[in-house]
């Protein structure tokens, strides 16, 4: 068959006769009238197959053809302002490539369990694929962005002999006959390619054994993480903000029909432009309690606290300078004041939490040696990352941005499940 076309091209053909390869996404019986709703993965168009102008043996096809039957069929492109996309295909031809028995997924509501365990058919269903393509956009938003922003993408090993953060979420594995770690972070041989590079970003697999089942966590999952030499708390809160926005306002633009398709309000994301409001964890405490929150100085934000310092707001929101003692062993003390420390946090606007967690990184040898010795760190597996600090030490800092959660904020989605194909779950590592 000729002219092979996708349908996300379908304008350019029109009044043409093309070929679309793909699958049947629902058919609607009217009798002598056929309403084929064909999908090829760039999109879907309404195919219509007439009785009274089509070969029987074609028209039969289109009569018995079943839903998610992968076939290929040839019509001419008609607009139509009443079909779905605004074009539909009169069919001429239809060939069934193989006919599909009991696909599992039918258009009546399915149970979560049901659709994780199906996930790999799931991904096919119009809500799940829109919202992995705006993963993809975001995903080339933020390579674009640091591509021309001078970071050098240098990537980070994921198998490691040390941990980054939490050492209690570390999934052990072994190393011919010696313990290693998957990585839950790339940021410290970030630092590293910083002395080579001077910007940098990593951007791969995580991994964290959470033992929380909650909508914002998965143990596997994707974080870019952009390091830049001579770079302070505040220049890296600048190149933050500049970098979110660009992600939100490029998905905004490129992938309007997806987010239309999950009905997302897109007005709230128009708002997602620089400058972020800035406050210290010390007025979070504040505002929290203002709110009625019975909240400590000292402790840790968990995720109903989030949700409310970020509804406050309407874009997204930093908090810096958190107790030194809830945050990792590499951050930078506030000179003036060693109790708190030189991070910050972004937490999205409509209550969707930490996207971003980062700051400053501790550039005095002394310090980081005694924090490593404070925090129980074998300091032997630490050597190398002591010597950054022994060979042209300087300023310098970092941050990691979780995609999963930037593309549920951005989807405006309840669970991070399904901004992923094949999400990695407490309890869930099928299919
Ligand atoms: O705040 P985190 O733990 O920061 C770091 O790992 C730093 N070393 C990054 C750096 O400075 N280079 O994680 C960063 C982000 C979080 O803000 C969140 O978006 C995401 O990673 N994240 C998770 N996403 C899904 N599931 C989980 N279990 C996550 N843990 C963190
Ligand atoms: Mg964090």
């Amino acid at each position: 068959m000729s002219n092979w076309v996708y349908i996300e091209n379908i304008a350019a053909f029109e009044g043409q006769e093309v070929t679309i390869k793909g699958w049947l996404y629902n058919r609607t019986d009217k009798g002598k009238l056929q309403f084929l709703l064909v999908r090829d993965g760039t999109g879907i168009i309404q195919c219509v197959a007439s009785q009274k102008d089509l070969p029987p043996d074609v028209f039969a096809a289109a009569q018995s053809v079943t839903q998610e039957s992968s076939l290929i069929v040839t019509g001419q492109v008609r607009a139509d302002k009443r079909a779905p996309g605004g074009y539909e295909l009169l069919l001429t031809g239809l060939q069934i490539v193989q006919l599909t028995q009991d696909y599992p997924i039918t258009p009546k509501e399915h149970g979560i369990e049901f659709l994780m365990k199906h996930r790999h058919l799931w991904i096919r269903s119009a809500r799940q694929h829109a919202i992995l393509r705006i993963r993809a956009e975001v995903v080339k938003a933020i390579r674009d962005w640091l591509n021309s922003h001078g970071f050098v993408n240098v990537d980070t090993p994921i198998l490691t002999p040390s941990s980054c953060e939490d050492t209690t979420t570390l999934f052990e594995t072994d190393y011919f006959g010696e313990p290693a770690y998957l990585t839950q972070s790339g940021q410290l041989y970030n630092e590293a390619t910083i002395g080579a590079f001077g910007r940098v970003y990593c951007f791969g697999p995580t991994f964290r054994a959470e033992k929380s089942k909650t909508r914002r966590h998965l143990t596997e999952f994707w974080m870019v993480e952009p390091e830049m030499a001579y770079v302070d708390l505040e220049g890296c809160m600048e190149i933050e903000e500049q970098f979110v926005s660009y992600i939100v306002q490029t998905v905004l633009a490129n992938r309007a029909k997806e987010l239309q398709t999950l009905e997302r309000d897109t007005s709230k994301l128009e708002k997602v432009v620089p400058p972020f409001p800035r406050i210290t964890y010390d007025e979070a405490v504040k505002l929290l309690q203002e709110k009625g929150f019975d909240f400590k100085w000292g402790d840790d934000f968990g995720a109903p606290h989030e949700t409310a310092i970020g509804e406050h707001f309407d874009r997204p929101v930093f908090v810096h300078h958190y107790p030194t003692a809830i945050k990792a062993f590499y951050m930078e003390e506030d000179p003036t004041r060693p109790e708190v420390c030189l991070s910050v946090d972004l937490l999205a606007s409509e209550g969707y939490g930490e996207i971003i967690g980062g700051g400053q990184r501790t550039a005095s040898y002394e310090l980081l040696e005694r924090r490593i010795k404070e925090h129980n760190l074998p300091r032997q597996a630490y050597e190398w990352y002591l010597d950054l600090r022994r060979y042209g030490s300087v300023p310098h800092s970092g941050f990691g941005l979780g995609v999963e959660r930037t593309v549920a904020w951005i989807c405006g989605i309840s669970h991070i499940r399904e901004t992923i194909a094949f999400p990695r779950m407490l309890e869930r590592i099928y299919p």
